[in-house]
């Protein structure tokens, strides 16, 4: 939903968010640099540049770790929303710090070997039928691989270019980087031996990422098991009260084929959209109606309430239903109109009819 590329997308929410991000990540060197010698006998005795490696090795893991954490806190709480809207910036940053890593030890583990660097690091260690000797390198080479490969495609050309569910597939490769992440650093520490904060450094990490996402699992199915039930006279999907659905908010639905629904209300009419948007999948039932448009919380992105087209010069377009009120109910049919059909909003008895069409409307960028 842009009319013209620009490579990176900052608006000054982002700004500072990078620049917090940013201090955070010096802040987090230096004191690793500082602190880690002074509580660790075994760290004492390294030298600058492992040290230095070790730094940059563990934070990257960190952040990979609070990247794949970002998704279920703000599905849990709402208050993480913002920590969402920027994750692309903190995946660009996470692939840069362990880019970092990779070339300190490119740069001290293997610049003193007889062959080239890069060949040294894949042939000097082939111990590949031993747990302990394994050359635990190689999965990092995989994570950071990865990436790179992520953080390269993050802009929203690749995601339109792409198109959304290959850019989003494409992107569930970070847990693949993780998996190889976990086993580098836990096969290194196997290997190193002397440092008992590394194996507990990897199970909070793991233990935190797994109690998380079962947490908002177990939420996300309570949903959809409270808003999926099945009109027995009409076959369309009862979605919730008309006294749940606040004025300018929506609430979502669950359509027998799995998809979601959102069931907007707005000068006291009804209209359902696919909660989908056709940008990054974002719900949009979880935002509001600005300036007379059903706005996406992700990062803005905005469709008419009556074809769920995004206003000119956009043209992106999500599913539209036929909503019904049933009672004190409101019911969808479960199957979409074709995309771009224009359906007038289902007014609720009594309610006075709008004052004006809505206003077109602007968006921040992503
Ligand atoms: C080309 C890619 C990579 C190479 C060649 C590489 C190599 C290494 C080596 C040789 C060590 C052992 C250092 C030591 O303690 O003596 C190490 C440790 C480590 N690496 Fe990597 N690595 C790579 C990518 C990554 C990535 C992508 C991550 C995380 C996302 C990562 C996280 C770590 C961590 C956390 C440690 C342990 C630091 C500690 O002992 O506190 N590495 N790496
Ligand atoms: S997912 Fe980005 S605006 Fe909806």
């Amino acid at each position: 939903m842009s009319t013209a590329y620009k490579p990176v997308g900052w608006n000054r929410n982002k700004l500072i968010y990078d620049a917090i991000l940013l201090c955070g990540v010096v802040a987090y060197i230096l004191l690793y640099l500082k602190l880690a010698p002074l509580l660790s006998s075994s760290v004492r005795a390294v030298d600058t540049p492992i040290l230095r490696m070790r730094a940059f090795g563990s934070l990257a893991f960190l952040l990979l770790t609070l990247v794949l954490a970002i998704g279920p806190l703000a599905r849990l709480d709402s208050r993480f929303l913002p920590l969402l809207y920027n994750r692309r910036h903190l995946g660009v940053m996470t692939a840069a710090v362990a880019f970092t890593h990779a070339m300190f030890v490119l740069d001290w583990y293997f610049a003193f070997s007889a062959t080239p660097k890069f060949t040294a690091l894949f042939t000097s260690n082939t111990s590949f039928g031993s747990i302990a000797g394994f050359p635990f390198e190689l999965f990092g080479v995989f994570a950071l691989v990865i990436l790179l490969v992520l953080a390269a495609t993050s802009h929203d050309f690749w995601l339109s270019f792409l198109s959304p569910p290959v850019w989003k597939a494409m992107h569930m490769g970070i847990y693949a980087a993780y998996a190889a992440a976990v086993l580098h650093v836990g096969l290194g520490a196997a290997i190193d031996g002397t440092n008992p904060m590394t194996a507990l450094f990897l199970s909070a990490s793991l233990a935190a990422l797994s109690v998380l996402h079962l947490l908002a699992g177990r939420r996300e199915m309570a949903i959809d098991d409270a808003a999926s039930r099945i009109d027995a006279k009409t076959d369309w999907v009862d979605v919730g009260a008309l006294d749940a659905i606040q004025e300018g908010r929506a609430i979502v639905g669950v359509l027998p084929r799995g998809e979601r629904v959102a069931v907007f209300r707005f000068k006291n009419r009804l209209s359902a959209l696919s909660n989908l948007c056709s940008h990054q999948n974002g719900p949009i039932g979880e935002g509001k109606v600005v300036m007379g448009f059903a706005t996406c919380p992700w990062h803005g992105y905005q469709y008419r309430l009556e074809d769920g087209c995004a206003p000119p010069p956009f043209r992106e377009r999500v599913r539209k239903y036929r909503v019904k009120i049933s009672g004190a109910r409101v019911l969808v049919d479960p199957v979409a109109v074709p995309l771009g059909t224009r359906i007038e909003p289902v007014v609720i008895d009594g309610a006075p009819p709008p004052a004006s069409p809505p206003l077109p409307s602007r968006r921040t960028s992503p």
